[in-house]
């Protein structure tokens, strides 16, 4: 893959973008990479390409992908349709079948907590928190931040926001590797 080509293609994060972020800020876990430019935050596909990225970087090897881009482009089209495909086959076969199993619902979208929107409500992934160090972890939890709680974003400049009837404030740090599932859009609410 070329230095100007997509790795990420949601959101255009070229790979010379993410090896200079990677030299310049150094980061501790591979989802800070979705620092650079939201890289790994819209469908998801290239988390996977993202963390080898971070491995070969982190294991002192030149970041970078072998693979020729439109044939990365390529696995990522087909990734989709049998992503797409499958559930509608399951769907289908399942009218006919009631042994089939139920149609899977899709992968909860995630965001970092510092993307979510003024008066938007969102679910803690608790999966991510493990990477933050115990510290950060035991304020959240001592917080009210724990597995699955709910929380709506207050305010848009700092990163307030309420859990139960408590406001707390998320330094940006935090806020960007803490990652929540959107529950719905105030932008879009009647
Ligand atoms: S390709 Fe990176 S999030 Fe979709």
């Amino acid at each position: 893959m070329g230095p100007d080509e997509h790795v990420c293609v949601c959101h255009r994060v070229s790979l010379r973008k993410l090896q200079g972020f990677l030299a310049r800020e150094q980061p501790r876990v591979p989802s800070q990479l979705s620092e650079c430019l939201g890289a790994g935050t819209g469908c998801g596909w290239c988390r996977s390409e993202l963390e080898r990225l971070w491995t070969r970087w982190s294991e002192g090897s030149e970041p970078t992908i072998d693979e020729d881009w439109s044939r990365y482009l390529g696995r990522r089209e087909m990734d989709k349709k049998r992503k797409n495909s499958v559930p509608l086959a399951i769907a289908n076969q399942s009218q006919y079948d009631g042994s089939m199993p139920a149609v899977k619902a899709p992968e909860p979208i995630r965001i970092p907590l510092s993307q979510l929107k003024p008066g938007q409500r969102a679910r803690v992934d608790c999966t991510t928190l493990d990477d933050l160090p115990s510290g950060d972890r035991c304020l959240l939890a001592a917080m009210g931040l724990g597995d699955q709680c709910e929380l709506k974003r207050c305010s848009g400049h700092a990163c307030i926001i309420a859990v139960d009837r408590t406001k707390i404030a998320i330094g940006p740090w935090l806020a960007d590797r803490v990652f929540v599932e959107p529950i719905d859009d105030p932008t879009t609410r009647p």
